[in-house]
């Protein structure tokens, strides 16, 4: 089943220049961007800095309006809905980001943190807050006896699990990571990976799943969105992108990472042969 499914997504941002002769200029960060995320899939999204991963992202949330084209989340038209269909699409859609420490309130509790979502909606937890928040902290990995510490108090791998949490409070149909673990140490990244794959298999939501390092990538996704210049220039299933990448520049991309699977690095060796 498709959960999300957006067509001919763009985004222009329009700037002034300064002074007597200013010009507006317009900048297409997202151009044309159309792809499909099926329920209970990882879709990833690759590309350099500044090639649109964000924009698309945050548009496809909800977080800002696109220049032009659709949004489409569980058969309905989101693109432009409002009120109680917006709100509905908010807490099924969930957006974990780069930093941890700046998306967490420094002044709040981490139980706090991780229930607002449910004050906001105006939700009271069967079992209490304080419940609810452990139960929580436990399945990403926290020591729920740590519920009334603040944010300072955690490393960057464990204030992130602490963002998945409050992700995961309103039980979402989709997460969108956006460079979710690109901060990290490479070995918290890697325990902070399995957390989310196995968050992933327990409640069988989707992610799309953003990050410019294909070694991370290739972990996690079945299928890869290649973007270059605000455009998708490649999609298909994760071995076909990554083990014969159709397009020029998505090989330009591979090229440059250091050996991730000798499998398809001997695959790719010989087809070069050939
Ligand atoms: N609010 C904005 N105003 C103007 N330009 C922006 C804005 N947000 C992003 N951009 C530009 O759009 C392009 C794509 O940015 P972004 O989506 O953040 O790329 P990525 O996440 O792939 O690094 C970049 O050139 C960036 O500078
Ligand atoms: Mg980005």
């Amino acid at each position: 089943m498709t959960l999300l499914k957006v067509r001919e997504l763009t985004k222009q941002f329009v700037s002034r220049g300064e002074g007597l002769a200013a010009r507006k200029s317009a900048f297409t960060a997202v151009d044309n961007v159309s792809f499909d995320v099926e329920l209970g899939e990882t879709l990833a999204i690759v590309g350099e800095s500044g090639s649109g991963k964000s924009t698309t992202a945050r548009i496809a949330a909800r977080l800002l309006e696109p220049t032009s084209g659709t949004v489409e989340f569980d058969g309905q038209d989101v693109t432009r809905a409002s009120g109680k269909e917006l709100a509905r699409f908010r807490n099924d859609v969930q957006v974990v980001f780069q930093d941890p420490f700046s998306s967490l309130n420094p002044r709040y509790t981490v139980e706090r943190i991780i229930t607002a979502p449910l004050t906001y909606q105006g939700i009271a937890p069967a079992g209490g807050r304080r419940a609810f928040a452990q139960e929580l902290m436990e399945r990403v990995g926290l020591n729920p006896d740590h519920c009334q510490r603040y944010p300072a108090q955690f490393s960057g791998g464990q204030a992130q699990r602490i963002g998945i949490a409050r992700a995961l409070a309103v039980n979402p149909k989709l997460v969108i990571c956006d460079e979710a673990v690109s901060a990290l140490d490479v070995s918290i990244q890697a325990q902070v990976l399995q957390l989310l794959m196995r968050l992933q298999r327990e409640s069988g939501f989707s992610y799309i799943f953003i990050a410019h390092d294909l070694a991370v990538v290739r972990q996690i996704s079945q299928r890869v969105a290649v973007m270059n210049k605000g455009r998708i220039v490649e999609l298909g299933s994760r071995d076909q992108v990554f083990g014969e990448p159709r397009d020029d520049y998505t090989k330009t991309l591979l090229a440059a990472v250091p050996r991730i699977n000798p499998e398809w690095d001997r695959r790719r060796r010989a087809r070069e042969a050939r």
